[in-house]
Order: C-alpha cells, then structure tokens, then sequence
C-alpha cells in the first residue's frame, strides 16, 4: 500500500495526474509493472530536459575554430607505412573490438525493421546492412589473422528482432562466439505540455536514448567488462548503415597511437554546406561536432582563404577509442538533445491517438558529445568514393540508389587493382 501512495505522490509532485488515473484502474501484475517503471524513471531529469526544451541553442560562435586533420591520401609512404605498422600490431594481437550502433529505427528510409535487416540491392542478389558489415569484418580477421570481438548494439524494441534474424542468417558466416548483441537504454517521452504519455500496453511510454548512449550501454551490458577480459586495448564505434565504411582502419588506429591521443575519428569532406552530417570543430579548445540540425546557417557556408568550407570536415560514424576513454566516458553525463516527433498514445479515454502532426519531445544524447572530455583528437580525412555511402532517406540523397552505385563501383574499383598487382 505505502509503495503505491510513495509513486502517487511522485507523480502528484510532476504534475502526472493522468498516470495516477492510469494506475488506479489498473490491477494485478499490470499495476505492479506500471509502479515499477515510475519508479525507475528520473523524474527530476526529465523535467529538467523538458524545460530545456524552452530555452533555445546557444552556439557562441567566437568560442569556435576549425579543426587540424591529417589527409590520408597525402601521407608520406613512410609515415603511412609507419601508421600501418602501429596499428596493424594492436590488431593482430587480439586487441582491438568492434561495436555497430543498430538501435535506430529508420524513420528517413521508411523501413520498420530494423535498419541492419535492410537488404540493399547489390550484385542483384542483394546484401543486407548486417552482411555487408559481417564481410568487412571477416575480410580484416583473414588479412590480419585475428577473429576481431563484434559488439552490436540494438534497443530494447528491436533487439529479439536483431536477434533472430542474425540467428537465421548464420551470423552471415561471423562466429557466433564473437558476436556480443546488448541492449541500448530508453527514457520516456513528453508532450508538449510534459505530460508523459501512455503506451498501449498501459505502461509509459518510452524510446530509445540515443546512441550517446552507447558508452553507458556497453559498461552497464557488462560489455566493457568483457572487453577488458579480453585484453582489448582500441574500440572502434560505428553506424551500421554505410556501407562503405572500414571498421578496421589501420592507418587511423596507427595515427591515433603515433599521436598520443585516446580518440580518433575518420572524416571525409561535405558534399555541399547544407548536407546533412555533423561537422568537426574545436570549442573551448576541446574536439567537437556540431550536429546538422543544430549548425547556423552562417557557420555552415563560410570558408576560408583557399573557399573550402571551414566546417567541412563530416562525423561519419567512424569513430575511434582507447578502452580507457570508453571507461571514462561511460561515466559522464552526456548532454541531451530534444526533437519534437509524432508518436501515437492512449488518451484519458482509453483511445489509441495517432498524431498527424509531431506532438511529443524525444531526447537523445549523441555520440560525439563525448568527443568534449578530451584535449585532442586524431582526425584522418578519408575519401567519399571509398569511406562513405550512407543509407539515410527512401530516394535522393544517401538513398539505397545512391549507395548501391558507389557500393558497386567501389568493389569494382578493388577488382581492377587486384588484377593490377
Ligand atoms: C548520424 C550522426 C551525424 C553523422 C551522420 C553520418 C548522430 C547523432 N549523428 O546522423 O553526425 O554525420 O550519422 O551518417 O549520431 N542509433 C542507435 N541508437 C539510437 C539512435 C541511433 O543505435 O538511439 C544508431 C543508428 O542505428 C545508426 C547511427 O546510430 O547506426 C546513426 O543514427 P541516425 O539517427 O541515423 O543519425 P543521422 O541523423 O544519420
């Protein structure tokens, strides 16, 4: 009885009349799961990311500079020989592991599964997202003689789906040993008046985190824990839908410990200044990327003496750590992000609501915001043809068309300099 009354008045103090409503038509099991849940939930944060929500982004500019990189195709011979050599030791000792970020759902492609199960119409057979990472994986196990440890990363919506489907297709040929599947955390979503709203299963309803929420998610899954065990040293992080990317880079990994820093990032330049990627900068002296949906105009289209954009070099989910930066960070507080999406609910009456318009705060943190804890950053600017050919939208840019074209012509390009040689 007295738990009951302790989460009423919890709710009663955050103005969630309408919870309480909830909780007291309810019974059983269904009420104790409901209690459950409210008293998981960070009631004081969640308020707090709300009124934040009120208040507008304020980038100060003059705190603001542009940030050094190396150019991969410029490197001397010699001083990529010598990244090569630095980064090809860690691998090959069984000291580097990969982690995919498969929480998100999607949305811009207009496919509800999830997204690594998307099958991208190459060779017309097709690979599907989770192959295509599987083969580039599988690739640097043989050129490298080592079986890398792959951490995949899905929600608590998709994960049996994640699961099963891997399950089915094998592992797409990966040791099923090696593959570490953990879950991402949630946090409930607001109205616009900060009310939370009702699911369904008459519970509140929440979303995932963001994949800032990543680091938190791999010490909490015990994941870091395993890592460690394993004598893993180099963490590499990336997005699981472009399907060009390298995951085993030893030419960054290389810089990033000639360099003397924990964490190291691949870029490569922005199409145009409005495209939509998250941009490289230093603020306060600390690396930085300041998302698309949240860079000014202004910022976005200046260049500088040579009319480069100053701001040009993308975030494109290649990220590197040492496994003490994952340790450090998984400890911080990340900042949290809002958007203002559609998402139907329950109302007082018991009704299911499909919103037509975006009616409710999702919060997220990002991965990058991490990047702020630390001094520096290896920055290797790769080459779009090579590193980058995103699955983001149903048509247009970084669509499935245009990544099956630069999928295919850069396989097409490998052949041909193998038969070179
Ligand atoms: C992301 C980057 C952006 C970068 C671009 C390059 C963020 C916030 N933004 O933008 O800086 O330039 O990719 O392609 O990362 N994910 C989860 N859990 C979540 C949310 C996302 O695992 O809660 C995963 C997705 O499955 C995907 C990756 O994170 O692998 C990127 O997420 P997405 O929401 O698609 O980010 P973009 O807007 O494309």
């Amino acid at each position: 009885m007295d738990k009951i009354q302790d989460t009423i008045e919890i709710l009663k103090m955050y103005n969630q009349d309408h919870i309480i409503k909830l909780l007291k038509k309810l019974e059983g099991k269904e009420k104790e799961e409901l209690i459950e849940q409210i008293n998981h939930i960070d009631f004081h944060q969640i308020m707090e990311l709300y009124s934040n929500t009120k208040k507008e982004i304020a980038i100060k500019e003059n705190k603001i500079e542009n940030i050094n990189y190396l150019d991969k195709a410029k490197l001397s011979p010699d001083q990529k020989a010598e990244f090569d050599s630095l980064g090809e030791k860690v691998v090959r000792n069984g000291e580097y592991a990969v982690v995919t970020m498969a929480g998100g759902q999607g949305t811009r492609l207009g496919f509800s599964g999830p997204k690594g199960t998307f099958k991208l119409d190459v060779y017309g057979k097709g690979k599907y997202l989770f192959e295509i990472l599987a083969e580039n994986l599988k690739q640097a196990n043989e050129k490298y003689q080592t079986k890398i440890p792959w951490y995949i990363m899905t929600s608590q919506e998709n994960n049996q789906e994640t699961e099963d489907f891997l399950e089915k297709n094998n592992y797409f040929g990966y040791e099923k040993e090696n593959v570490i599947i953990f879950k991402q955390g949630e946090l409930p979503l607001l109205d616009k008046q900060g009310k939370l709203l009702i699911s369904k299963e008459n519970k509140i309803k929440e979303a995932s985190d963001g994949n800032g929420g990543t680091y938190a998610s791999l010490r909490l899954s015990g994941c870091l824990a395993d890592m460690k065990e394993k004598g893993i040293k180099w963490v590499f992080i990336g997005g699981v839908d472009n399907v060009l990317l390298k995951m085993v880079d030893v030419t960054l990994l290389g810089m990033a410990i000639k360099k003397g820093v924990s964490i190291a990032s691949k870029s490569v330049v922005k199409a145009n200044p409005h495209e939509k990627v998250g941009v490289f900068c230093k603020m306060n002296g600390h690396p930085k990327v300041i998302e698309y949906a949240e860079l000014p105009e202004k910022m976005a289209e200046e260049t500088d003496y040579e009319g480069e954009l100053k701001y040009g070099e993308s975030h494109i989910m290649c990220n590197l750590y040492t496994i003490d930066a994952i340790e450090k960070v998984s400890k911080e507080n990340l900042m949290y992000h809002h958007a203002l999406k559609k998402n139907s609910y329950i109302d007082e009456n018991g009704k299911e609501i499909i919103p037509d318009e975006p009616n409710s705060y999702k919060f997220e943190s990002f991965i990058f915001d991490a990047f702020e804890f630390f001094n520096d950053i290896a920055i290797l600017r790769g080459k779009r043809e090579d590193d980058f050919a995103p699955v983001k939208n149903k048509d247009g840019v970084d669509s499935p068309k245009t990544a099956k074209e630069l999928y295919e012509k850069y396989w097409k390009k490998q052949e041909k300099l193998a038969k070179e040689f």
